[in-house]
């Protein structure tokens, strides 16, 4: 019996340890999101960009999401594709007119193409002319290069808008996940998914209607009102999220925002540190990154710059 307890013991100490409960209960590891990819050096979402990402050490890599005409999951953050695409030389007249600020102006929307013609389109000169032959990767392209080497961090980008199209992102997204076994946290080795948008009533109808059970960061750009993210709030947002993603001015803003957070339970994943528009009060990337992590206590970040993320 003795011999018994001296295994016995130790192993089911070990195995308390290790569960799953206790990691999500204590997050000592500090976690970097690369944001679209190793963006500061590759053009954002891009297979170029992920796999840079996962080289620099990234513990997630971000997809923000948009969807095709005909309904397939594309990495892309604009809901329009000028910015980041030729689609103006090789779709000149598949433009809407929209007024944007009281000006008319011509957009090019992802929803408008098929994939068949998004794949076309050059992804990646207006970042450098060496990325010309980049293309927009649809989701399953970004999971099958991140599989088993980092996390996913996809967003849902405008689900209304494309609700007002016709099109549900939640479906499409749950349906990408399933397919790849990612129903369940820790479902697949070494790539935690986690969920994020800044539509409350897409991760409530995530979890609550469509029985999601992967963890779920609720993204704040503002402070919601005067009287800011009480901790009743705060407490809400538990219902439905795991964490929330703060522009990471709010976290100055209101220097109690990060321990009401964490008293509701709540992780907290600040955006964007990038090495493009450092505060004058830091001397670089690096020193920002390292005061929000370990001076003020954030568990993880969004960062354009996976390579400067510092590790204790
Ligand atoms: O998702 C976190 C951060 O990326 C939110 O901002 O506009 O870059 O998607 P955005
Ligand atoms: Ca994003």
């Amino acid at each position: 019996m003795s011999r018994y307890c001296q295994y016995l013991l130790p192993m089911l100490l070990m195995l308390l340890l290790m569960s799953p409960t206790r990691a999500a209960e204590v997050k000592t590891q500090k976690e970097l999101v690369a944001h679209r990819g190793a963006s500061a050096y590759a053009p954002e979402h891009t297979l170029e960009a992920y796999k840079l990402a996962i080289e620099q050490g990234a513990d997630f890599v971000e997809q923000d999401l948009q969807a095709s005409k005909d309904g397939i999951l594309v990495c892309l953050h604009d809901r329009t594709l000028e910015r980041t695409t030729n689609v103006e030389e090789v779709f000149p007249e598949r433009f809407r007119r929209v007024t944007v600020r009281g000006r008319e102006r011509r957009q090019w929307f992802v929803v408008d193409f098929t994939l068949a013609e998004l794949k076309q389109l050059d992804a990646g000169s207006w970042f450098d002319e060496q990325y010309s032959s980049s293309r927009i990767p649809t989701f399953q392209e970004a999971i099958d290069l991140v599989r088993g080497k980092a996390g996913l961090y996809p967003e849902l980008k405008d689900p209304e808008f494309y609700a007002r199209e016709g099109i549900r992102m939640e479906e499409l997204l749950l349906v990408v996940l399933k397919r790849n076994g990612f129903q369940e946290p820790g479902a697949i080795e070494h790539t935690p998914v986690v969920i994020q948008s800044f539509s409350k009533s897409s991760l409530r109808r995530l979890k609550f209607e469509m029985g999601c059970g992967l963890p779920l960061t609720y993204l704040v750009g503002d402070l919601e009102g005067e009287d800011g993210l009480t901790h009743a709030r705060l407490l809400e947002i538990r219902k439905f999220a795991a964490g929330i993603g703060p522009a990471k001015k709010l976290l100055l803003e209101d220097s109690e925002l990060l321990s009401r957070a964490h008293s509701a339970g709540l992780l907290v994943t600040p955006y964007t540190f990038r090495s493009a528009s450092v505060p004058e009060s830091f001397d670089s990337v690096a020193a920002e990154m390292e005061y929000f992590l370990y001076e003020l206590g954030v568990d993880s970040l969004f960062t354009d710059n996976p390579d400067q993320f510092p590790r204790r």
